[in-house]
């Protein structure tokens, strides 16, 4: 019975602690699905592609708005933006 809960707990514990380690290379894509939807939906992001430069300026333009964002947070969020809204030159 013991042994039952301890394979049961560990299945358990093993799909969180899988998901864990993706989860911290998409920590850009988290803040953004966070902290970016306090105010408006991802559909403002649709269509846009901007260079570093204008995405850091818009992230800052967010922030003055209220954004609670770090400057930790700021670089992976600017990352991940640059990364998937990004314009190639
Ligand atoms: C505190 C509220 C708030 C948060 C949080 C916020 N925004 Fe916004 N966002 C706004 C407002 C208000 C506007 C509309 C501003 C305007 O149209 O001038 C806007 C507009 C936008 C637009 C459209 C800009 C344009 O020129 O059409 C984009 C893109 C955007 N936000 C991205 C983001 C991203 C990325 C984040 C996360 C870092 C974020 N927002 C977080 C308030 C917020």
């Amino acid at each position: 019975m013991l042994l039952t809960m301890a394979a049961f707990t560990s299945l358990f514990a093993f799909a969180p602690s899988g998901r864990s380690a993706s989860a911290v290379k998409d920590r850009g894509r988290e803040l953004v699905q966070d902290v970016c939807t306090y105010c408006h939906n991802l559909d403002r992001l649709n269509g846009q592609e901007l260079t570093r430069q204008e995405w850091r300026g818009l992230i800052k333009g967010m922030i003055s708005e209220g954004a609670p964002v770090t400057d930790q947070e700021f670089s992976m969020i600017l990352d991940y933006l640059v990364k998937h809204h990004g314009r190639k030159h």
